[in-house]
């Protein structure tokens, strides 16, 4: 990996990964993509280019003119609100894919595009679950996240397009919002318990969910694309995970650093569903055994770091 496009590159994701890249593989070497432009890190810190995924030509465009190796497809549309928009959520996530599948092939590129633990669904076994299982979604993000992957298995198996992809868990962070998913209350909560001492969530207690701090993901996505391509078993997406918890746990946690926090709940039945059809912890061991991921933090490390970070950003 020399040289690196990355389209959605303002969102919760690529906020943080642009910046890790660019410390990585040099600054110009690191080439930001969005369909929209702020002041940011990601935007000020080296080359950046608007860019539509929707938009094979300029995608294959821009790619010829830097001259990329890689690209890491980010954009896309996140699972609560693709739920209120599906047809739209179908034209973003499917057409934004198979662009960056296309222009991989044409080019002889390395891809990156995370799958996600929507890619399960109801009729998938709730814990532990296996890297290879039942695939049955009920959810338009879902859908789109599992014919993504099977995709990436196709071009890697039809045209040798070196495909890579994770089945991300909800990402907690503190750099750049969330984009509108159901995990977002593990975000939310550490905002709120700072700026008000207290939080309603709107997933109930009792939902357990895979979660991961992002320097775990990004450490994730560097490994990843640097593991020995002939050791990736899987090329569709690799289960990875850093901890299982539901809000009650979080907010326990919390406590501990402010003991007055009170946790409320104000259940989004929409939400909620898509929470309830996915899986309550899941199996990440083909990652460590292909190419050796292992988390760094669990919650009560990341809470700690969350906590400390978030308090120092609104004070500002
Ligand atoms: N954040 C998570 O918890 C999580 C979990 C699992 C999987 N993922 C996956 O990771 C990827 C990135 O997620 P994220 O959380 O950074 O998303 P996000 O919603 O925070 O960011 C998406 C970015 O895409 C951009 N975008 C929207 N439409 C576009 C278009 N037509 N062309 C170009 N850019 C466009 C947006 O402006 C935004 O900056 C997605 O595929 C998502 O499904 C994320």
């Amino acid at each position: 990996m020399k040289k690196i496009l990355i389209t959605g590159a303002l969102g919760q994701i690529g906020s943080e990964l642009v910046t890790k890249l660019r410390a990585l593989y040099g600054n110009n070497n690191v080439i930001a993509t969005d369909i929209r432009r702020n002041e940011s890190a990601a935007v000020l810190s080296g080359p950046f280019e608007i860019l539509d995924v929707v938009d094979g030509d300029s995608m294959l465009k821009l790619a010829k003119k830097y001259e990329v190796d890689t690209i890491m497809h980010l954009a896309a549309m996140l699972s609560a609100v693709a739920e209120k928009k599906p047809l739209a959520a179908w034209n973003l996530n499917m057409g934004g894919l198979v662009n960056a599948l296309e222009v991989s092939k044409e080019l002889g590129l390395k891809l990156f595009t995370p799958s996600s633990i929507g890619a399960f669904g109801p009729s998938t076994p709730k814990d532990q679950t296996p890297q290879v299982t039942i695939q049955r979604p009920t959810s338009m993000y879902g859908v789109n996240k599992v014919a993504g992957e099977l995709l990436c298995d196709y071009y890697f198996n039809k045209f040798g397009v070196d495909t890579r992809s994770v089945r991300f868990p909800g990402l907690i962070s503190y750099v750049a919002p969330p984009g509108g998913g159901t995990t977002d209350y593990a975000v939310e909560i550490y905002y709120s318990a700072i700026e008000k001492g207290y939080y309603s969530s709107f997933i109930d207690k009792g939902t357990y969910m895979d979660m991961m701090y992002m320097p775990d993901a990004l450490e994730a996505v560097v490994q990843l694309m640097e593991a020995d391509p002939a050791k990736l078993k899987n090329r569709n997406a690799y289960n990875i995970t850093a901890m299982s918890f539901d809000p009650e746990e979080i907010g326990n946690e919390i406590r501990k650093h402010i003991p007055k926090f009170k946790l409320e709940y104000t259940v989004d039945p929409g939400r909620q569903a898509i929470a309830d059809s996915w899986p309550n912890s899941i199996d990440p061991s083909a990652a460590q055994r292909d190419w050796g991921f292992t988390a760094k933090y669990d919650l009560k490390k990341m809470t700690t770091d969350m906590l400390e970070k978030i308090s120092r950003k609104v004070q500002v």
